[in-house]
């Protein structure tokens, strides 16, 4: 059979990677596919650089347009990332009736409604497994692997950057800023790290495996979002005390009242799998009602491991192709007319446990007024620390760990801790997940 043709836009480093792994491994993934897959053409604005990396085994093109109009080409690979030009060129494409396959999260996360509507439309495919987490096949973990299970709740480490500087401030004790220019010299993090470090891109992530868990909308404008950057070192080194580990996670949950979506800071048992994953690696774990817990770990980027699963989306096309539109995954996992709209709840309203650090002077009855105002507010003490004030000092740090309890209830409790004159700082509040 006539080999499926695909036109690349964009050979960056992952472009580099599907096209090594493409001829590397291309007798087995034929025998996969069932067809071979060529890289027809390549557009990139750096047509020398391009023509460099690919060497003769495809045509090279500046106008990304070029690969959409061609009649011969099957799938577009777009590698473009962000949501401006990549948007035109993926919309453009599902109009020309090409199946695309992107690694994209951003524009998954906030056009993914858009996009599979007008792909729904068109009777054409849209492949993202390379937009979540890398090389892990979560999205088809949760899309097919999972499909008999009501998902409950899914926890990610999803952005390798942010879990290699708090892996580094965790082990070497060093702060946030110290860590980041580390990791900026050594090539962990971008120039640019704001996406990273401000949890963005993991809430990309983590709003894609929501929709596709529970059958909803991609509701990315409604994640709550906070990153590390205001995470210091000594909070790290107390939850270690109390036998817990902080992770940037990606949550989403499905309560009663509507799905949890948010990224924060996390304490988690130190004893979980998943508090265990270091450096720039990523990991899912996802609870579904027949299944239990299960976790997917793997590499969150890179050339190679982002290229499989370009590659496998490929495959997974190549086969499809020719399958009615109707017998095909649907793109977010349940039927197009059976998706349902339930709410995102607002931060008040979900149910965490938390951990507070409160400094406060070392005088009879400090202790007890505050634990006072918590039950109050039907906060429950779950642990509590309190460090010995230093010689001279007259403060000192409590830490505290609370039972689970709704955010609002939490943030009342702080507004009326923090107004004691004996409470001399902020109180620090990070949530807590068992992960259980
Ligand atoms: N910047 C991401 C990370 C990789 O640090 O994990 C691409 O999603």
């Amino acid at each position: 059979m006539k080999p499926i043709q695909v036109g690349l836009l964009g050979i960056g480093t992952v472009g580099g990677g599907v096209f090594a792994v493409l001829e590397r491994n291309q007798e087995e993934i034929q025998r996969r596919a069932g067809r071979g897959i060529h890289i027809h053409t390549v557009a990139d604005l750096n047509v020398s650089r391009a023509k460099e990396l690919v060497q003769g085994r495809a045509q090279v093109v500046a106008d990304a347009r070029t690969v959409i109009a061609d009649p011969e080409i099957d799938i577009v690979i777009e590698l473009i990332g962000g949501y401006g030009i990549a948007k035109d060129l993926v919309m453009e494409a599902i109009a020309a009736g090409k199946h695309v396959v992107t690694a994209n999260k951003a524009l998954i996360a906030v056009h993914g409604n858009a996009i599979f509507a007008a792909a729904h439309e068109k009777g054409v495919m849209v492949a993202f497994e390379a937009a979540v987490a890398g090389g892990i096949p979560i999205i088809k973990a949760l899309r097919e692997g999972l499909s008999a299970n009501r998902i409950e709740w899914i926890a990610g480490i999803v952005n390798g950057t942010t879990n290699f500087i708090l892996s580094e401030m965790r082990d070497k004790g060093l702060d946030f800023a110290t860590v980041l220019k580390e990791a900026q010299r050594l090539g962990y993090a971008e120039a640019d790290p704001t996406f990273d470090i401000e949890g963005i891109d993991a809430a990309h992530k983590v709003s894609i495996m929501s929709a596709i868990a529970f059958g909803i909308p991609m509701q990315f404008e409604q994640a709550h979002i906070e990153g590390i950057t205001q995470l210091s070192a000594i909070d790290i080194r107390y939850a270690e005390q109390l036998g817990y580990r902080i992770k940037l996670l990606g949550i989403t949950k499905r309560t009663p009242a509507g799905i949890e979506l948010r990224v924060h800071p996390t304490l988690i048992p130190a004893k979980r799998l998943i508090a265990n994953v270091e450096g720039a690696m990523n990991a899912v774990q996802v609870f579904g009602d027949a299944v239990g817990t299960t976790l997917y770990y793997g590499k969150g980027a890179g050339s190679e491991p982002t290229a499989s699963a370009v590659i496998a989306d490929l495959v997974d096309v190549t086969r499809l192709m020719t399958a009615d539109p109707d017998n095909r995954v649907p793109h977010l996992a349940f039927q197009p007319e059976a998706m349902q709209n339930l709410p995102i709840l607002p931060m008040s309203e979900i149910t965490s446990s938390y951990y507070l650090r409160l400094c406060v002077a070392d005088q009879a009855g400090v202790l007890a007024e505050i634990t006072k105002i918590l039950a109050s507010h039907h906060v429950s003490i779950d642990a509590l620390i309190q460090k010995e004030a230093l010689e001279g000092e007259r403060q000192t740090d409590l830490v505290m760990l609370t039972h689970a309890t709704k955010e609002k209830n939490m943030l009342a409790a702080i507004q009326e801790i923090q107004c004691l004159p004996t409470v001399m700082a902020d109180v620090v509040k990070l949530r807590l997940e068992n992960l259980s």
